[in-house]
C-alpha cells in the first residue's frame, strides 16, 4: 500500500481503543474470577481476540454488548476445563506467556501455539522458572508449541535476567496457584498492569522498584470476584499519533482518556525532554492512571536514551525512531537488546526502515543511533509482518517528499484495527 504525504495540518480530537495488555489481562483476570467482568473499552485486536478464544475453549462463556463492552462469566480458579484442541495465540507474545502460567497449573493436560513469529520467539524464559515451580513443560528446544501437564506448583524465589512484564505476570499468574510465598525481582521496574489488576481484584500483592512479592497462602483466592474495568486508550498506540501531530507542521491533535501508568509513559517523558509541546491533563477516578493529551506541532531535539526507561518505552521505539530521524542532530539508544525478540527483529527492522526512506541510521546490537534533520525522503518499506513498523512507516510518509510504500499493512490489526480510521480522519479534518 502507497502512502502519500500529508497535504495539510493534522486537527482533531478522539478517542484510542483500549490498551492491549490490560485488555489480556482483563480476561485472564476475569475468567479466574468468579461471576461475572465487565471491560469496557476492551480491545477488539486479533491479539486480545485470541486470549479471548483460548478461554472460550476452556469453557469461559463472554459476549460483546453493544458498546463494545466484552461481559466474562468467569468460573473461579479452578473452572476451567481441558480444551479439546490446541490454543491457538496468533502474533500474541502476552497471551503464550500469560497464558502458559496459567496452564502449568491447571489439573488437566493442554497445549499452545501461534503463528511463524511466535515460533521463533523465546519461551525458555517463562519454561525456566516455571519449571523450577515445579511445572511440567515440554518445548521445541525452548520454543512454541509448548505442551503442559498437570503439576502441583510451589512459590519462588526469582531474580529475573531481562524486564519482562510478560516473564513476571506468567509467574504471578501461577503463583495464584502455588503453595508459598513468591518473590520476583525485576533488573528494572516493567510494566505494573498485572499488579494493578490483581489489587482491583482484591488480590494481596505488595510490589516496590525492586520486585513484587505475592503469598497465596494468606489469602482464599477462591473468593476472587468478578469486577467492572475501565481500560484506558493504549498509550502504545496513541504514540503513533502524538509523533504524527509533533512532526506535521501547525497540527494540533487531542487524544482522550490515554493510560499514563508510569511503567509506560516513557515515550512521553522522553518526547517532553525533546522539546514536544504535550499537554497532559489528568483525569480521577480509575483503576489505572488517565489523561487526556493535547499535542501540537514541535521542533524537536535529539537525544539519548538507555537503561530503565527502555523497559517503560520498550514497544514506542519503532515510532520514536521515527521523530529521532526528525530531530536535527545525533540520537543515540542503547540497552534495547530486547528489541531483537520483539513480533520482528525490531532493531534490524527499524534500521531498514529508515535506511529505505531515507533516514541516516547506524545499527548497534542493542540499539541504534540516528542522525536527523533533513527531511525524509520516503520509499519502499518492508514490515516483516510486524503492526508497529507498519504503523511508524504511515506515520513517516505524512512529511515525506514522495510518500511510502509498504508491503504489508494486515499485520496492524493484530494491535490497532482502527488506525487507518483515525489516520484518515485527522487529516480530513484539516
Ligand atoms: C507486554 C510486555 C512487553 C511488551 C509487549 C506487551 C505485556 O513485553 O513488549 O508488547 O503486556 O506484558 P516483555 O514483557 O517481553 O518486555
Amino acid at each position: 500500500m502507497k502512502i502519500l504525504p500529508a497535504e495539510s495540518p493534522l486537527r482533531g480530537s478522539f478517542s484510542i481503543p483500549g490498551d492491549k495488555s490490560i485488555s489480556h489481562r482483563g480476561v485472564i483476570l476475569g475468567s479466574l474470577a468468579n461471576g461475572t467482568t465487565e471491560l469496557s473499552g476492551f480491545l477488539q485486536s486479533e491479539d486480545c481476540l485470541h486470549t479471548r478464544e483460548c478461554f472460550s475453549q476452556m469453557g469461559i462463556e463472554s459476549h460483546l454488548d453493544d458498546k463494545g463492552t466484552l461481559m466474562i462469566h468467569g468460573k473461579g480458579l479452578l473452572g476451567l476445563t481441558k480444551p479439546k484442541e490446541r490454543l491457538y495465540v496468533g502474533n500474541s507474545g502476552t497471551a503464550i506467556r500469560l497464558l502458559s502460567g496459567v496452564l502449568a497449573a491447571q489439573p488437566f493436560s493442554s497445549s499452545i501455539e501461534g503463528d511463524e513469529s511466535i515460533a521463533q520467539r523465546p519461551m525458555k524464559r517463562v519454561i525456566d522458572p516455571l519449571q523450577s515451580m515445579g511445572a511440567k513443560i515440554e518445548s521445541q528446544g525452548g520454543l512454541a508449541p509448548l505442551i503442559f501437564q498437570p503439576s502441583e506448583l510451589k512459590g519462588i524465589d526469582y531474580k529475573m535476567p531481562v524486564a519482562s512484564a510478560q516473564v513476571k505476570s506468567c509467574l504471578l499468574l501461577a503463583s495464584l496457584y502455588s503453595k508459598g510465598q513468591t518473590h520476583i525481582h525485576e533488573p528494572h521496574p516493567s510494566r505494573d498492569h498485572t499488579e494493578k489488576m490483581f489489587k482491583k481484584f482484591g488480590i494481596d500483592i505488595l510490589s516496590s522498584e525492586q520486585g513484587v512479592i505475592f503469598s497465596s497462602q494468606k489469602q482464599n483466592l477462591r473468593e476472587i470476584s468478578g469486577q467492572k474495568l475501565d481500560i484506558p486508550g493504549d498509550i502504545s498506540s496513541a504514540a503513533f499519533f502524538i509523533v504524527a501531530a509533533l512532526l506535521t507542521p501547525n497540527s494540533s491533535l487531542t487524544l482522550k482518556n490515554i493510560g499514563i501508568n508510569k511503567t509506560r509513559r516513557g515515550i512521553v517523558d522522553v518526547l517532553l525532554k525533546m522539546g514536544a509541546n504535550i499537554k497532559i491533563t489528568e483525569k480521577e477516578g480509575a483503576f489505572e492512571p488517565v489523561a487526556d493529551l493535547t499535542v501540537e506541532y514541535s521542533e524537536l531535539k535529539p537525544i539519548d536514551i538507555q537503561g530503565s526507561v527502555i523497559a517503560n518505552l520498550i514497544d514506542e521505539i519503532p515510532i520514536l525512531a521515527v521523530a529521532l530521524s526528525h530531530a536535527k542532530g545525533t540520537s543515540h539508544i542503547r540497552d534495547a537488546r530486547e528489541l531483537r525478540v520483539k513480533e520482528s527483529d525490531r532493531i534490524k527492522s527499524i534500521v531498514q526502515m529508515l535506511q529505505g526512506i531515507g533516514g541516516q541510521v547506524e545499527e548497534y546490537e542493542d540499539g541504534m543511533c540516528i542522525t536527523g534533520g533533513k527531511p525524509l525522503r520516503g520509499g519502499q518499506v518492508k514490515t516483516f509482518m510486524d503492526h508497529r513498523i507498519a504503523m511508524s512507516s504511515a506515520v513517516a510518509a505524512l512529511t515525506s517528499s514522495e510518500g511510502v510504500q509498504i508491503d504489508d499493512i494486515a499485520c496492524i490489526k493484530t494491535s490497532f484495527p482502527s488506525f487507518f480510521d483515525i489516520y484518515n480522519q485527522i487529516q480530513e479534518r484539516a
